[in-house]
């Protein structure tokens, strides 16, 4: 069988029809993983499988990542240590069932505090609110070609530090101290360009603004700059919206996308399960001429 591949847009993304990842048969999954690969951000809507099922196929598409250190709410469903719950559920006592609250969640790209960050996060909607809550992509090989020549030539030898004590909701990591100068923050340096380990593919790696840094500059040239590379990020002609349904698994690779989420309306629920995909290589550095 060939895989029916739609693109969500003109720059990245794909919609994937007459898939059961329930059921997947080791040819379409290599046609699945060569899309992913190729298109950034998979989309294949009416999923009807289990969270055991989801886990199933997320620890096919590598070894999976526990879930990241999260500013409010509990971890995983009960019995699903390697998966995330994204919610503003509370439980009887007033505890927040999952991460992000109901409100904006600010670009970025997942983990990448960490110094090997997750190569893919997948989220699949279980619960919807009645309004907002879209959560929108953008292409990061696609902002680096829309850099100037002379910015990209800038920061070829760069390092970013990828800030680690904040969630994108703005919440504090369980264990991190409020930290606010960029250049003290705890975090994680990784090259401003970054190879894709396995495409080869360039991306400018940003992870998030907050508490960002550019090793080794002032803070203040070190603000400017940052300001400069967001200012191409996510263009409007890079970005892709996604409007869930219930059902729909949105694959994203973090190494060339990144996302951010709308608020939506605090008196419904949203709940959403992740798993989150351990990477094959190490985020290179390329070639200052490349
Ligand atoms: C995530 C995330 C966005 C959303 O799961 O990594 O940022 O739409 N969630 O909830
Ligand atoms: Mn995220």
């Amino acid at each position: 069988m060939t895989l029916a591949v739609t693109p969500l847009s003109p720059v990245f993304g794909a919609r994937i029809d007459g898939v059961d990842l329930g059921h997947l048969d080791d040819a379409t999954f290599d046609q699945l993983y060569a899309a992913w690969l190729k298109h950034h951000v998979l989309v294949l809507r009416d999923q009807t499988i289990s969270d055991p099922q989801f886990e199933a196929f997320s620890a096919h598409l590598g070894t999976l990542d526990p879930p990241p250190n999260q500013g409010a709410g509990r971890k995983s469903p009960p019995g699903f240590p390697n998966l995330y719950v994204i919610s503003n559920k509370k439980d009887p006592a007033g505890e927040p069932v999952g991460a992000l609250g109901d409100g904006e969640a600010s670009w970025h790209t997942d983990m990448s505090y960490l110094q090997d960050p997750p190569a893919a996060s997948m989220l699949i909607s279980r619960i919807l609110p009645a309004w907002g809550g879209d959560t929108y992509f953008c292409s990061m090989p696609a902002a680096l070609a829309s850099l100037p020549a002379a910015l990209r030539a800038r920061i070829a030898s760069l390092s970013i530090k990828h800030d680690g004590t904040y969630d994108s909701g703005g919440n504090i990591r369980k264990g991190m101290q409020a930290n606010d100068d960029p250049s003290t923050s705890a975090g994680t340096l990784h090259p401003a360009i970054i190879a894709h380990p396995e495409s080869g593919v360039k991306s400018l790696y940003l992870g998030r603004r907050r508490n960002a840094y550019v090793a080794g500059l002032p803070l203040q040239d070190s603000e400017a700059l940052l300001d400069g590379l967001w200012s191409y990020a996510a263009l409007p002609e890079n970005t892709y919206c996604h409007k869930w349904r219930i059902g729909d698994v949105v694959l994203w690779d973090n190494r060339t996308t990144m996302h951010r989420r709308d608020a939506f309306d605090p008196a419904s629920e949203r709940t959403m399960h992740r798993s989150q995909i351990k990477a094959k290589g190490a985020l290179n550095r390329t070639l200052m001429t490349s």
